[in-house]
């Protein structure tokens, strides 16, 4: 089986490394080539701008991919806040080019808890959906184009960490951002009013390719990690996981800093995860189990606290 996974961001890179590692074969597109980010694992990668008329259908054409993924930008909330027309054609113009080429192949769309407007403390499959920022209403109207491909899947997921290194060309998800500056004797300023359920880059990559490969899939879906914490509360834990002192973490409003276009509590739950056939087996990891396992892939022993 031949993946195209269109977008070779930080999601993309990891989900099509997964399927690789797994056996399948797993093409990368995007506008300009991945980043060179020192795994081992580099997959072939073909230039494709989604949204542009034929070229989806020319890549589908050329790559033969069986299935795909749509994990591509703009992924950035608070650009997309300034930019809400290019996040519109970047996201529901690109599902219409999907959608116009996908024939009945599986394709499975990533897409996000920022669908809801955060006042409720954690949101379900079955809860109405209601953006509050403009990221959300194109992924939403993305997700509308797409529901109507008989193979469409829209996995919508919580906010996504794992490692990346500090010379990644773009901003680091949130984990990786505290890690490195706390390391560089930096202060972490979080929200203390901003909540999330994490999840795992390898959790995601885990339950992507469940829905790529599974003969029956439902058509939506929600991934979140099994905690509900708030950026101040992570970051200071990715503190004591470090040996570094928690003064070196301040907690302030979301309003102050880079998060103010976020909803409050970008929380999901679901309703079919652990029961589906697809995803029943999987187990998405708790906040301080996965910080334990990437601080001990990435850094040496001396630099990680035994606390
Ligand atoms: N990261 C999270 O926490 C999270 C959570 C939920 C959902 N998601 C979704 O996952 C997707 C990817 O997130 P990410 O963190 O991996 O973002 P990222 O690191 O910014 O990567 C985005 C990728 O999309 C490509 N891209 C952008 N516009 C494109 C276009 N028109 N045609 C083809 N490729 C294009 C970018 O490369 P070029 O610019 O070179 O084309 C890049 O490779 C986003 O759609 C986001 O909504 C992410």
């Amino acid at each position: 089986m031949k993946t195209l996974v269109v977008g070779s961001g930080f999601v993309g890179r990891a989900i099509a490394r997964h399927l690789l590692d797994h056996g399948d074969e797993a093409v990368l597109a995007s506008r300009t080539p991945p980043f060179a980010d020192g795994a081992p694992v580099t997959p072939d990668w073909v230039p494709l701008d989604v949204a542009v008329p034929g070229a989806f259908a020319e890549t589908l054409h050329r790559t033969a991919a069986d299935t795909v993924v749509l994990v591509h930008g703009p992924s950035d909330v608070t650009w997309c806040e300034s930019h809400p027309e290019e996040a519109m054609a970047g996201h529901a113009g690109a599902a219409r080019m999907v959608a116009e080429a996908a024939g009945d192949r599986r394709v499975v769309f990533i897409s996000t808890d920022n669908v809801f407007d955060g006042t409720a403390v954690t949101s379900s499959e079955s809860t109405p959906t209601h953006p509050a920022n403009a990221y959300g209403r194109a992924k939403r109207a993305a997700e509308d184009v797409l529901s109507a491909l008989p193979g469409a899947v829209l996995l919508r997921v919580s906010l996504i960490y794992g490692w990346e290194t500090a010379d990644t060309p773009k901003w680091l998800n949130f984990f990786a951002s505290c890690v490195h500056r706390l390391r560089a004797g930096e202060t972490v300023a979080a929200p203390y009013d901003q909540w999330t359920t994490p999840v795992l880059i390898d959790d995601v990559a885990e339950a992507t390719r469940a829905l790529v490969t599974t003969a029956t899939a439902p058509k939506l879906l929600h991934l979140g990690g099994p905690d509900r914490i708030s950026r101040a509360d992570w970051a200071a834990g990715i503190a004591a996981a470090l040996g570094v002192p928690r003064e070196r973490v301040t907690a302030e409003p979301r309003a102050h800093g880079r998060y103010a276009h976020r909803p409050a509590s970008t929380c999901l739950s679901s309703e079919l995860f652990a029961t589906h056939p697809a995803t029943a087996a999987l187990r998405p990891r708790p906040v301080q189990e996965a910080t334990r396992l990437l601080l001990g892939r990435h850094l040496p022993p001396t630099v990680r606290s035994t606390a």
